[in-house]
């Protein structure tokens, strides 16, 4: 599967789908990375890694919408993955790239849309924290989930630390989520998402955890 990346800063998640994509095996290659800003440090992890990158330095959303649109096309690309792509996206590009557009927040959607959502979870008190890979729709942070990952928020985090413990959540997950997809095994199926073969692991994990006991406290229930 042909993936566009699209990207506005770091590349953290680009990166890791570059690294996943150069794994034996892994069924999608990265087609193409559009940026929406020239100094997005992310442009130089796909010239090392030799995959054609434009910037799209256009305000107009219709405009920049068109822009991408024709050359997601051109590069037949079969599925956009936005990795930290910071702009409000055209209605009409969402609805043209329906089912074959996912993004990745460092929250547990539907908790904590919108910017920093890790500072958002702990002033929440939240004890769990994660992200989501979540199929795009219209309003921002919504639409149907395909996959999360969980950290434990812990007692002296602040929002650096939690972020970074997300974050490396995110560079697991996404490559993971992306696979499904790549292989054929996501169904969409009204607000949900069907995952064929879907494994999901069966412990049950209390935050804070007693003191004498392992964190994993049972197996099921
Ligand atoms: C990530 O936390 C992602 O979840 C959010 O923006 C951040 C992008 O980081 N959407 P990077 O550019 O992939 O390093």
């Amino acid at each position: 599967m042909r993936l566009g990346v699209m990207i506005s800063g770091r590349g953290s998640n680009l990166q890791a789908l570059i690294e996943a994509c150069a794994s034996p095996g892994y069924p999608a290659e990265i087609a193409l990375v559009i940026s929406n800003r020239g100094d997005a440090a992310g442009l130089a992890r796909a010239a090392v890694a030799g995959i054609p990158a434009t910037v799209i330095d256009e305000r107009d959303r219709a405009r920049f919408a068109e822009a991408a649109d024709r050359l997601l096309r051109r590069h037949a690309v079969g599925l956009v993955c936005l990795a930290g792509f910071m702009r409000l996206l055209d209605h009409g590009l969402v609805a043209a790239w329906r089912d074959h557009m996912v993004n990745i927040h460092p929250s547990l959607l539907p908790a904590f849309p919108g910017l920093h959502a890790q500072r958002q979870a702990l002033a929440a008190g939240v004890r769990f924290a994660g992200c989501t890979v979540h199929f795009v729709r219209a309003e921002t942070d919504r639409g149907p989930i395909l996959a999360q990952a969980v950290v434990a928020v812990h007692p002296d985090d602040d929002e650096e630390s939690l972020s970074a413990r997300i974050l490396a959540a995110e560079h697991r997950l996404y490559p993971s989520a992306v696979r499904l997809i790549a292989e054929g095994r996501t169904r969409i199926v009204g607000d949900r998402v069907e995952v064929e073969g879907w494994r999901a692991p069966e412990a049950t994990v209390l935050n804070p955890c007693p003191a004498s006991a392992d964190a994993l406290v049972s197996k099921r229930g």
